[in-house]
């Protein structure tokens, strides 16, 4: 494959609009609550008779001791440790209520705790966290498998880390963001360089694999020269990952976005030098460029996939691992299992409610038609691969791609012709320009935004 990319300035601000990042399709907006614990349940237990796959489980651990002022994130802010037992003794059985619907020969190919905070808990709750997903699922035992967590390295208290590897963790993802005094200042997150590198060379040190780091770049006070002089601290750390995300200001979406004053943003022309320095250095430094915000090294097995072929993007992003039904369990948290995506309730309050009362906490979720899984299938080769053949879409979807997909194809000629992707009758190639775009390619093939706009259109007239 080849992995080069052009920074456009020109194309990116031509195709500049928001967009989904394609962690799911349908998007989360599609999903319904006419979608009921009752239709999770029955994709469930189908999922165990159609030639079963491995699974992997997802843990919500929502707690934060600060809030960072720009974080989007589901969490819950509290000082108070004693919190996470409520909620703790619930997801203990909500274990038990999802375990009960999968067959126990399948085993935990992929195991991860996000959150908020998962390292806001003790030692002895991750014990037992981990203890009670043992006793109701088939886990690894030979580290085997892709087993991570995200930890805050404000959070690292002695014997951490010793302590999650040896409950199986083996991947770990940090949250940094940005190592300038000053942007730190202003979202309210100081983290010091030491602190940081300490849990990368310790986490190392006990056989941690594909450490991530996560850096933003939109951050309040952050110019070009600021963010190299982080970059370069990072690069010489060198972690075999490395998520940067783009800081969007919605502070009418999430409320303590609205302790970062607007006047100090860079401008959204400063941004783009800094995602171009990011992209520059990064490959320059031998990253490679994943997709969507993600760079990894060449031998790291993110970096393989891509190569192989085998990539696959779910709610935690890039991952190696296509073949497995994903069971969310704590609040907000998402499933993909069977035909359907399902998520749970967002509150601790209703979360509780539904454990209480011996109920699965299923808020909505959507069950996917015949054209659904098709453009779910194209989107997913898309943003992984940047490269889509058509005859292995028909043969598995039965279709012919020119005819189901013509208005499709008729629109991506604008795409060619600005040089953002490559078309001929059996194929489609996205190029080096188009690669930071690869959400707007995605967006032609997706039906609800389509359906959207044209009855937006319709109304206009
Ligand atoms: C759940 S946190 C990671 C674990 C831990 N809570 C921490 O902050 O270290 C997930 C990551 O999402 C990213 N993030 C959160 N809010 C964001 C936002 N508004 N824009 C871009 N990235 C954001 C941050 O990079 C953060 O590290
Ligand atoms: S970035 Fe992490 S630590 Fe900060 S508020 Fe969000 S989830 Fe909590």
């Amino acid at each position: 494959m080849n992995h080069q990319i052009i920074f456009d300035v020109e194309l990116l601000r031509r195709y500049d609009k928001s967009g989904p990042r394609y962690t799911s399709y349908p998007t989360a907006v599609q999903f319904n609550a006419g979608f009921t614990e009752a239709d999770y349940r029955a994709q469930a237990q189908r999922s165990n008779t159609t030639p079963p796959r491995p699974l992997s489980l997802y843990f919500h651990l929502p707690f934060c001791d600060t809030v960072c002022f720009y974080c989007a994130c589901n969490k819950v802010v509290t000082k108070d440790r004693k919190r996470a037992s409520p909620y703790l003794e619930r997801l203990h059985r909500e274990i038990a209520l999802q375990a009960e619907l999968f067959d126990r020969a399948r085993t935990v190919e992929q195991l991860h705790w996000g959150g908020g905070t998962p390292t806001f808990i003790s030692h002895e709750e991750m014990r037992q966290l981990m203890a009670v997903t043992r006793e109701h699922f088939r886990l690894r035992d030979d580290d085997q498998g892709e087993y991570g967590i995200e930890v805050d390295p404000r959070e690292i208290r002695p014997e951490t880390l010793a302590v999650l590897r040896e409950l199986g963790f083996n991947r770990l993802s940090m949250g940094v963001q940005d190592f300038e005094p000053a942007v730190q200042k202003a979202v309210n997150r100081i983290q010091s360089e030491a602190e940081t590198f300490a849990v990368l060379k310790e986490a190392r040190a006990l056989g941690f694999r594909s450490i991530n780091m996560d850096l933003i770049y939109g951050l309040p006070h952050q110019t070009v020269a600021s963010f190299a002089r982080t970059l370069e601290k990072i690069i010489g750390a060198g972690p075999d990952r490395l998520s940067v995300f783009n800081y969007a200001h919605l502070p009418e979406m999430f409320k303590p976005q609205r302790r970062i004053a607007a006047d100090d943003l860079p401008s959204p022309q400063e941004k783009l030098n800094i995602l171009q320095l990011t992209i520059e250095r990064l490959t320059q430094a031998g990253y490679v460029y994943i997709g969507m915000d993600h760079f990894a090294r060449p031998d790291d097995e993110l970096a393989q996939a891509q190569r192989n072929g085998t990539l696959y993007r779910n709610f935690q992003g890039y991952s190696t691992h296509a073949e497995c039904d994903l069971v969310g369990l704590g609040i907000t948290a998402i499933g993909m299992v069977g035909d359907c995506y399902s998520q749970n309730r967002k509150t601790l309050e209703d979360y509780y409610a539904a454990i209480d009362a011996g109920q699965l906490p299923v808020l909505r979720g959507i069950v996917l038609g015949a054209d659904d899984k098709l453009r779910r299938a194209i989107i997913t080769q898309l943003i992984c691969h940047f490269a889509l053949d058509y005859d292995a879409i028909e043969r598995i979807h039965g279709i012919r791609f020119a005819e189901y997909f013509a208005q499709e194809l008729a629109d991506l000629g604008v795409m060619q012709q600005d040089g953002l992707i490559a078309m001929d009758e059996s194929s489609i190639r996205v190029q080096p320009a188009g690669k930071l775009l690869i959400r707007n390619i995605c967006m032609v093939f997706d039906r609800y935004l389509r359906e959207k706009q044209e009855q937006r259109f319709s109304k206009v007239i």
